[in-house]
C-alpha cells in the first residue's frame, strides 16, 4: 500500500525509522485537531451551549473507541492521560505509595524505561519498600522461570513493559498474570511499544494497570491513556487536583472527588489531542492491528538479513519479533552514526534510549535503533542497508 497520500511527511525527502520515538501522522488526525480550533473550539464538561455538547460527545465516542481498542470492560477504566509517562507516575504515586508498606518488594527489569524506574525510586525512598529485578536472559529476555524465581512471599507488584523500547522484546504478559494474581501479585504494564503494534486484549490477557501513548500510534502528542481495573483505579489518589475533577469542596478543606473516570482527569486536557487520537485508532482499525504487526515483523526480517550481511554491525535483538532493530557499527561511535544517517536523510534513534541501567546487563551504553512502522518500505530498508554499507562512515560523518 502506498500511505504517502495521507501521510504529509512521507512526501519529504526523510526515511523515518525511528517510530519508537514517536510516530508520523496521518491528515485524519492532522484535520481532527485543526477542525476543533477551527469548528467547535469549546471546552468540555463544562458548558451549556451546543459547542460545548458536541465536544462532550466526541470525548465520550473517543474514550468508547479507546476502550473497544483494548476490549476494556467499561469505559471508565480508560483515563486520559498527557502520556504514558503521566499514567506511569499516577499510578506508582496515586495508588503504589499508599498500598505498598515496608519490606514490600517491587519486581520489574534492568530494560525498562526511565517513566517505570523513577517513580518507583522515589516511592520506595518514602515507604521503606525495596525494588528487586527479575534476571533477563542472555539475549536479554524475561522468561516465565525467571519471574518465578525473583518473586519472594513479600512481592506485591510486578512492574514492567509488554514490549521493552531498546531490545524490542515482547513479555509473557498473559502467564505473569495469571501466575501473579494466584499469589496476589498486582501487574503493572507499560504498553507505549506494543499497544501500537500488536493486539492488546486487557481482559485477556487479565492486566490490572496499562499505560501507553497517542503519539506513537498516529496520533497527537500529548495525549495518553491509563487503563486500569475499575476495583483498583477507584483507589487511585488524584496526584494532580483542580477543575473538573472535584464534586465539591470548602472552606475547611473538605473536598469530594467525582467518581472515575474524571476524578483523575484535572484541569482542562489536551481536547484536540483526544479527539485526534480518536481518527488515528480508526486509522489502524482500517489496517487491521494484526496486518500492522505481521507487516512489521516480514519487514524486520528483510531488514536483519540484509544487515546481517554487512560487515561491523553487531545487532542486538535479531531474532525479536517485531519493527524494533538495535545495533552498534564497529568502531564508529553511535551519535556518529545517527549523524552520518541524518546527512543521508535517514533518522534513527542512538544513545541510552531512555533505559539507562540496560548498559549494566548489555555491556554497552549506547547504541543505534531504527524502529519501523507499516509505512516503512523495502525501498526505505533498501537505502538505509545502502548507506550502512561503508567503510568510511566515520569520516563522511564529519
Ligand atoms: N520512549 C521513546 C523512545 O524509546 C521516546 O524513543
Amino acid at each position: 500500500m502506498d500511505f504517502k497520500k495521507d501521510f504529509p511527511m512521507l512526501s519529504t525527502n526523510t526515511i523515518y525509522l525511528d517510530n519508537c520515538a514517536t510516530t508520523l501522522k496521518p491528515l485524519s488526525v492532522i484535520d481532527e485537531v485543526s477542525n476543533y480550533y477551527k469548528k467547535y473550539s469549546a471546552n468540555a464538561h463544562r458548558g451549556d451551549y451546543d459547542i460545548s455538547r458536541i465536544v462532550d460527545d466526541k470525548l465520550l465516542e473517543v474514550r468508547k473507541k479507546t476502550a473497544n481498542f483494548i476490549n476494556a470492560e467499561k469505559e471508565n477504566e480508560i483515563v486520559f492521560t498527557s502520556g504514558a509517562t503521566e499514567g506511569l507516575n499516577m499510578v506508582i504515586k496515586g495508588f503504589f505509595k499508599n498500598y505498598l508498606k515496608a519490606k514490600d518488594e517491587v519486581l520489574t527489569t534492568k530494560a525498562e524505561h526511565a517513566s517505570l524506574i523513577l517513580p518507583w525510586f522515589d516511592v520506595v525512598k518514602k515507604n521503606g519498600a525495596t525494588i528487586n529485578y527479575i534476571d533477563l536472559t542472555d539475549d536479554l529476555t524475561v522468561t516465565m522461570e525467571n519471574v518465578k524465581k525473583a518473586i519472594t512471599k513479600n512481592t506485591k507488584v510486578i512492574s514492567l513493559a509488554h514490549i521493552t523500547n531498546v531490545i524490542g522484546d515482547v513479555r509473557p504478559i498473559k502467564e505473569i498474570c495469571k501466575y501473579a494474581h494466584k499469589l496476589g501479585i498486582i501487574v503493572l504494564v507499560d504498553g507505549a511499544q506494543s499497544v501500537p503494534h500488536e493486539k492488546i486484549d486487557v481482559k485477556d490477557m487479565d492486566i490490572d494497570f496499562l499505560t501507553f501513548s497517542a503519539h506513537k500510534m498516529l496520533g497527537p502528542t500529548g495525549v495518553g491513556v491509563l487503563y486500569g481495573k475499575e476495583k483498583y483505579l477507584k483507589q487511585v489518589k488524584p496526584i494532580i487536583e483542580g477543575g473538573g475533577m472535584n464534586a465539591f469542596f470548602d472552606s475547611l478543606g473538605n473536598v469530594e472527588y467525582k467518581e472515575l473516570p474524571e476524578k483523575l482527569e484535572a484541569g482542562t486536557q489536551n481536547i484536540a489531542g483526544i479527539l485526534g487520537f480518536g481518527k488515528a485508532i480508526d486509522y489502524i482499525n482500517e489496517l487491521g492491528i494484526e496486518n500492522v504487526h505481521k507487516y512489521e515483523v516480514d519487514l524486520k526480517k528483510y531488514m536483519v538479513d540484509k544487515m546481517s550481511k554487512l560487515k561491523n554491525i553487531t545487532i542486538y535483538n535479531k531474532n525479536i519479533e517485531n519493527g524494533i532493530i538495535t545495533f552498534n557499527v564497529e568502531g564508529v561511535f553511535a551519535q556518529d552514526v545517527a549523524a552520518y544517517l541524518n546527512k543521508k536523510g535517514i533518522c534513527v534513534r542512538v544513545g541510552n534510549h531512555c533505559a539507562k541501567i540496560l548498559s549494566e546487563v548489555l555491556g554497552v551504553k549506547n547504541t543505534c535503533r531504527a524502529s519501523i512502522y507499516f509505512y516503512n518500505t523495502k525501498e526505505e530498508v533498501d537505502e538505509f542497508i545502502e548507506a550502512l554499507d561503508n567503510d568510511n562512515m566515520l569520516y563522511d560523518a564529519l
